[in-house]
């Protein structure tokens, strides 16, 4: 049932979603073009997938602290470490977008609300190393895994908090200034989403730049989603079916984009 509406949604993004030629937004048809749907590959996307690679491959199984939302695919407490990596991390289209998206507005910090194994998490910090990185996983299990990934390739701008979201992102969000960006990626129900979006926007600025991970991966997410649009202090939001990312610069106008990706 659920992969059938997922289906239809989808059929329904594909046919109201455009390309650059619909988009006349200047700053939505710059950053459509030259970062959207920019092809350039970087030197850490090949030693990121080889991570991603040698975690498919592990026949290892570990226990896990299961978080409710996000864990349709089984109840089980055990988990192959190569399922956690195919079900869970952003596939390379989408963690290169998130690479490209922290490149572009280069923010001090960004947080990431879900770290799994740590793949997207990479993309995060690879973008630059000035950038701070501080990401939160509540299963202990994975979180180790999480950061022997990030020593494999020597990220020294990561942080890595383990806890529950509701114990910890309040503390975290209390010690920055400003959140330049922010990956949300856990905990997929419309309540958990909208608090930790009203969370983060105590610490949100103008040129803050918030993405939302699976924005149709169920009622209550697509819910989640329409209020966040609603909100007033966005403005421009971009729906790319599988990602959302959100602008809060009020010079540019109120409006909804949906793109093809
Ligand atoms: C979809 S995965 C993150 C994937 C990762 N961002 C990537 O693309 O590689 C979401 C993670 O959030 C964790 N999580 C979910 N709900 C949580 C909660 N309430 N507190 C702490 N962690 C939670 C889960 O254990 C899971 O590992």
């Amino acid at each position: 049932m659920e992969k059938l509406r997922l289906l239809k949604d989808y059929l329904i993004y594909f046919f109201k979603s455009t390309n650059q030629h619909g988009i006349h937004s200047p700053f939505v048809f710059e950053l459509y073009n030259n970062i959207i749907k920019d092809q350039t590959s970087f030197y850490a996307f090949a030693d990121i997938e080889s991570i991603r690679a040698m975690l498919l491959l592990s026949k290892q199984e570990i226990e896990v602290k299961d978080f409710g939302a996000g864990s349709k695919l089984t109840t089980s407490n055990k988990r192959k470490i190569s399922s956690i990596v195919k079900n869970a991390a952003k596939s390379p289209k989408y963690g290169q977008l998130l690479f490209r998206l922290v490149n572009r507005f280069k923010p001090s910090t960004v947080l990431e609300i879900g770290t799994s194994l740590g793949i997207s998490t990479m993309y995060l910090a690879a973008a630059s190393k000035k950038t701070s990185v501080i990401t939160i996983e509540g299963c202990p299990t994975i979180s180790k895994i999480a950061a022997i990934n990030f020593k494999k390739i020597d990220f020294e701008n990561i942080t890595l908090h383990n806890g529950s979201f509701d114990e910890i992102l309040p503390k975290i969000i209390a010690k920055e200034n400003v959140l330049g960006f922010v990956f949300f990626d856990g905990n997929h129900t419309k309540n958990a989403t909208l608090t930790y979006f009203n969370w983060c926007l105590e610490k949100a600025n103008e040129q803050s730049v918030f993405v939302f991970d699976d924005i149709y991966w169920s009622e209550e997410m697509k819910c989640a989603w329409e209020e966040i649009k609603k909100h007033p202090k966005v403005t421009t939001t971009i729906d790319l079916f599988f990602l959302g990312i959100v602008f809060f610069n009020p010079e540019l106008s109120k409006e909804h984009f949906v793109l093809r990706f």
